[in-house]
């Protein structure tokens, strides 16, 4: 509190730095809050220095999400300081009338975010295995679980084969899958389908099947994760496989059926998340709105941030996308890693922050040194 007290902001001028935080491993372990992590928000907001949370995190719908954060860590948190892994799928309108599937996250809440974002069809794993439970052999004990909260499939093209007339246009993973094995098993089948229709096989036999064939790629879905974490701090003491992990085993799986892009077959993949450029653009303009919401001036004279400190606990996504993120408003992105999370104090970071420090108190303690 000292450090922070002595170093008082100028509050002359609306200050021209800004925060974002990450949340697992900053703030939260899974759901407990950080030593210091209330504090520290509550002084931000004392002093009216604008701040987002910017996670790969996800799973809830905004509103709920930071309902939930702002009980845990007791500072208002408002959904324009929220970007989770997720959040950018809300944008995609052309994809808003086709039929998704969505996976991972708990039961059926991805479902809920997706169609609360406006997707009109969406479909789940556990909505294919129940209505076709030979899918997927090692998951029958959990049928009766799966059936309660899962939905009919969309009406089928074709009902007189009903197995092969369902049509899924684009595979969005909203967050870690719980059921591993149904799950890559739905998505590479999915995949390899004729066009995306489920229960066909553009894959007849083997890797040469698809070489001599010249595989067609266009016209089949495409898969979009959200998280490319393959680690991540939750309340364990050590990492635990994030959604990275995920798409790791998935990947192995598609190279080893098809041959991969050794056999010009590359899995059709967007990868959102820290440390992706388009996540930082996109948080970037949230947290420019914020800052004028948080300062209520809306005009030109408030002027560009400076800079904007990213604190986070994982150098692979906090500490690449800080680094390397090309603002298009010229303001410098500046890393800050803490030891509360991912990253183990002591070893050697890759990539080197601009900063390590003990916490997230620490990080802003030293953020506002920088700004005196
Ligand atoms: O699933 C969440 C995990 O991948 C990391 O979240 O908040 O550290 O970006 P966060
Ligand atoms: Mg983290």
């Amino acid at each position: 509190r000292r450090a922070l007290q002595t170093a008082a902001v100028p509050t002359a001028r609306a200050p021209d730095f800004a925060f974002a935080f990450d949340i697992d491993g900053v703030l939260l372990r899974s759901s407990d809050p950080l030593p210091r992590a209330h504090e520290t928000l509550s002084y931000l907001q004392s002093q009216r220095i604008p701040f987002i949370l910017l996670t790969n995190g996800g799973g809830k719908h905004e509103s709920e999400r930071v309902a939930d954060l702002s009980s845990k860590l007791n500072v208002p948190i408002d959904t324009s300081m929220l970007v989770q892994s997720h959040t950018p799928f809300a944008d995609m309108e052309d994809l808003k009338n086709q039929n998704v599937m969505v996976v991972g996250g708990k039961e059926d809440d991805c479902r809920a975010v997706a169609e609360a974002y406006g997707f009109k069809t969406v479909v789940t794993p556990g909505d294919i295995l129940v209505a076709y439970p030979e899918i997927w052999p090692f998951s029958q004990q959990l049928l009766p679980y799966y059936k309660t909260f899962t939905r009919p499939l969309p009406a089928p093209i074709d009902p007189t084969s009903p197995l092969t007339s369902l049509r899924i246009d684009a595979v969005f993973v909203y967050n870690d899958p719980r059921d591993w094995g149904l799950d890559a098993q739905i998505i590479k089948d999915v995949l390899l389908s004729d066009r995306g229709i489920l229960g066909t096989r553009s894959l007849k036999n083997g890797n040469t099947e698809l070489a001599n064939r010249g595989y067609q790629q266009d016209g089949q879905p495409t898969l979009y994760f959200s998280n490319p974490d393959l680690l991540w701090a939750a309340k364990y003491h050590l990492p635990r496989l994030g959604q990275g992990g995920f798409r790791e085993a998935l990947e192995g799986i598609w190279s080893a059926i098809t041959g991969g892009e050794a056999y010009g077959v590359k899995l059709q993949k967007v990868i959102m998340g820290k440390p992706h450029q388009p996540t930082y653009e996109f948080a970037e303009r949230r947290l420019i709105l914020h800052r004028q919401f948080l300062l209520d001036r809306h005009d030109s004279s408030l002027g560009h941030l400076k800079r904007v400190y990213m604190v986070g606990d994982n150098p692979a996504s906090d500490i690449a996308g800080g680094n390397n993120y090309k603002s298009q408003y010229g303001t410098d992105w500046s890393s800050i890693l803490v030891q509360t999370g991912v990253y183990m104090k002591g070893t050697k970071p890759s990539p080197q922050p601009r900063k390590i420090v003990g916490d997230v108190w620490d990080a802003v303690a030293w953020a506002i040194a920088q700004e005196q």
